[in-house]
């Protein structure tokens, strides 16, 4: 038989030795004649297979919702602070993606093994939220900084309009729903945020859609698939900001004294 050598990378999304590159064995030209989307994309180069049209249509629909939010977030500050220290535009995005973590939109895929793990072991969102509480473990997905029960966050608000309407089950989003009515009766700003809304429609799209084994869910959570749809929606804000001040020609950035305060 044949005897082959031992190759030092093993890859199995892309291959670009044929006459048009194929993602996932779908050729180029099999993409732009199907008129395939960034959705349809994403579920082959990740997760290595086509989706049905409803679930690319959310990928869609996160990747445009979680694209920006304000000069004022984390990630944004930071591009904006290297793009005016002169940087180029690399430095710009990857100093603004530095920022996304368990804080600021890299929650999601916790939320989604924590909401997962909670309704699998049918545990009540009582039970759920005060034992993350006696862990000491925020719960992830739950509390934004300037949304609240009366502001609610308007794109948690399209994502689960669009799941009702087109997802087979919305139960782990439900269930996000029942806990953030819990957390709700603690704090004002204890709302279902985008990173938790995220990840239980998530959990809803992989196990709704009959295309994941259980064992594929955990893995996907565990390697953090979804904090990535934040980091590849996010990067184009962070892009726009860094043009935006190239564009506007802005001074190099130092804090004002007065916002500090200076102590022992
Ligand atoms: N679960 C339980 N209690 C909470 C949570 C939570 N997720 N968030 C806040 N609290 C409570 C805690 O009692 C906290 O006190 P502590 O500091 O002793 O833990 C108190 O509220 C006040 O917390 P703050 O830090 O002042 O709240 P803030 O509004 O600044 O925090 C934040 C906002 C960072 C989003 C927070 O709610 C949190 O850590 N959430 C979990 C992580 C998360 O989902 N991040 C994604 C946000 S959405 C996005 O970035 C796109
Ligand atoms: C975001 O999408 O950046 C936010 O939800 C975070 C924020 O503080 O507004």
């Amino acid at each position: 038989g044949k005897v082959r050598a031992p190759t030092h990378i093993i890859s199995t999304i892309s291959d670009d030795r044929g006459e048009e590159p194929c993602y996932a064995g779908v050729p180029m030209s099999t993409i732009i004649e199907n008129g395939y989307g960034v959705g349809d994309v994403i579920s082959l180069l990740w997760f290595k297979r086509s989706l049905p049209r409803y679930c690319t249509q959310f990928i869609e629909i996160c990747v445009m919702l979680c694209a920006d939010h304000g000069p004022c977030v984390s990630g944004a500050h930071n591009a904006i602070v290297t793009a005016r220290a002169g940087k180029d535009l690399v430095s710009c995005l990857v100093s603004g993606l530095l920022t996304i973590g368990p804080r600021f939109g890299g929650a999601i895929d916790d939320a989604a093994r924590y909401f997962k793990d909670a309704y699998d072991r049918n545990l009540t969102p009582y039970e759920f939220v005060e034992s993350m509480k006696k862990k000491g473990i925020r719960v992830p997905g739950i509390g934004h900084r300037i949304k609240n029960r009366d502001n609610k966050d308007k794109r948690v608000e399209l994502l689960q309009k669009f799941a009702r309407t087109h997802f087979p089950s919305v139960k782990y989003m439900e269930y996000a729903v029942e806990v953030e009515n819990y957390t709700l009766t603690k704090a004002n700003n204890l709302v279902l945020n985008v990173d938790g809304a995220i990840g239980s429609l998530f959990l809803d799209l992989l196990a709704g859609s009959g295309m994941f084994t259980n064992q594929e869910v955990d893995e996907i959570v565990g390697i953090g698939y979804l904090n990535g749809l934040f980091v590849l929606a996010r990067s184009i804000g962070l892009i726009g900001h860094t043009f935006d001040q190239k564009r506007l020609k802005q001074p190099l950035y130092r804090h004002p004294w007065e916002d500090v305060l200076y102590t022992k």
